[in-house]
């Protein structure tokens, strides 16, 4: 199918082709041009110019976006969206004081979650999950990790991961899956038991996964313990994305730079130090202003890693305990006001530098000839900077993923 989309105001993050991410000075900088066609064929970005040289349709579908803009879908390289039911009990418990760490100390949090999904079905838990994909892709996601995590023991966490690759092949969203057993103590096993259960279950597990995470973090799993998960991981042909340094600085950047991990993931207690352990490496920095917003703990210092000179990712961190939204445009709205980060900086986080997080930056999260037609069309009047200061007016006219209007 062939489509035209004609009359743009301004289409927004035009990246030359095999640029995979921003860092430092490039985050300030995205690739514009004005009053431009772009043409879609295959579900890939064809072509784009300016409206001057506007080619004839051709037998291509015509899109008036009559001054609207044109972006690449967010990209959401951070999600827990395959859980069962909610946890409105701990928001009461929230509310009324109890910290995350205490209210996973009795018995909730994730482990909470752990029961409820070994109490639901596997097609109760995929259509429970599809709606949540579905609210992301209507509000302008098109590319989606998703991790595994709230089953705990090897049962549950294939039924989790099955549920991942079920989404994938139903959804236009690009997805991709990774295995996050260590995500708590399963019930049942002490600590030393359950590193090993999750260890034993890395080749099974690596067949319906596309990375490894850990939970490295105080009072979860230690530096020692993810470097045994990550090597596991490693062996079977998964690369790392970690949870790190969200509630204590745990070492967590430390133990994923040195395994290679794609990205190290919330930084909330980070500074110099893991700045310092970042800068050169593939590695990318990715945090979660969701989870601090709700969780009413710091934010991570996204300025300080852009003044030093390198990039971060921007994700959404969906789930029921710490950022029961999947919102990425709260996520960017979170980033310039809380983060202090500017719109273009922002916009860079939640676009290219996500899908190099999840390794889908040569597929989606720019504009540019080849690519996979995942795009925002905003209302007439929308600019990069009215989408995170209006942070609660509609704004997009039609979300496209692979060439279609979602
Ligand atoms: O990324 N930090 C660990 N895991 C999730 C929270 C999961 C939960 O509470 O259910 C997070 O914040
Ligand atoms: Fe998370």
């Amino acid at each position: 199918m062939k489509r035209l989309i004609v009359n743009i105001g301004e289409t927004v993050g035009i990246v030359p082709e095999g640029i995979l991410r921003k860092q430092g000075e490039e985050m300030s900088q995205t690739g514009v041009m004005e009053d431009a066609w772009l043409r879609i064929e295959d579900g890939l970005i064809k072509d784009f110019g300016p409206m001057i040289d506007c080619p004839s349709p051709d037998g291509a579908e015509v899109f008036d976006a009559e001054g609207g803009m044109v972006m690449p879908a967010f990209c959401d390289s951070h999600t827990h969206i395959v859980y069962a039911g909610s946890r409105e009990g701990e928001f009461l418990d929230k509310i009324n004081g109890l910290s995350y760490e205490e209210i996973a100390a009795r018995g909730g949090g994730i482990l909470n979650s752990a029961d409820l999904l070994h109490r639901t079905s596997e097609d109760d838990l995929y259509e429970q999950s599809m709606k949540r994909v579905r609210e992301m892709m209507a509000t302008g996601s098109g590319a989606i990790e998703i991790k595994s995590g709230y089953g705990l023991n090897p049962e549950d966490e294939l039924k989790m991961l099955r549920v991942i690759l079920r989404i994938r092949q139903s959804v236009p969203a690009v997805v991709r899956a990774t295995f996050l057993g260590a995500h708590a103590v399963g019930r049942g096993y002490s600590h030393g038991e359950y590193v090993d259960t999750v260890v034993g279950m890395m080749p099974q597990a690596a067949e319906l996964s596309d990375f490894v995470d850990v939970f490295c973090d105080e009072g979860f799993f230690t530096t020692e313990d993810t470097a045994h998960i990550l090597k596991a991981g490693a062996a079977c042909g998964l690369p790392a994305k970690i949870h790190a340094n969200e509630l204590a600085a745990s070492g967590g950047v430390e133990v994923g730079v040195s395994n290679g991990a794609l990205s190290v993931d919330h930084l909330e207690r980070s500074g110099t130090a893991q700045i310092e352990v970042l800068r050169d490496t593939p590695t990318m920095p990715t945090m979660l202003p969701g989870s601090s917003f709700f969780l009413g703990i710091p934010f991570a210092p996204a300025k300080d890693y852009i003044n030093a000179g390198l990039g971060i990712a921007l994700a959404s961190d969906y789930n029921p305990g710490s950022s029961p939204s999947g919102d990425m445009r709260f996520v960017m709205a979170l980033g310039c006001i809380r983060m202090r980060l500017t719109p273009v900086q922002a916009f860079n986080a939640v676009t290219l530098n996500s899908a190099y997080a999840m390794g889908v930056a040569h597929l989606v999260g720019s504009i540019a000839p080849g690519k996979i037609a995942n795009l925002i069309v905003t209302d007439p009047g929308w600019n990069l900077t009215k989408i995170p200061y209006h942070y609660r007016s509609p704004f997009i006219r039609a979300v496209i993923l692979r060439g279609q209007t979602v």
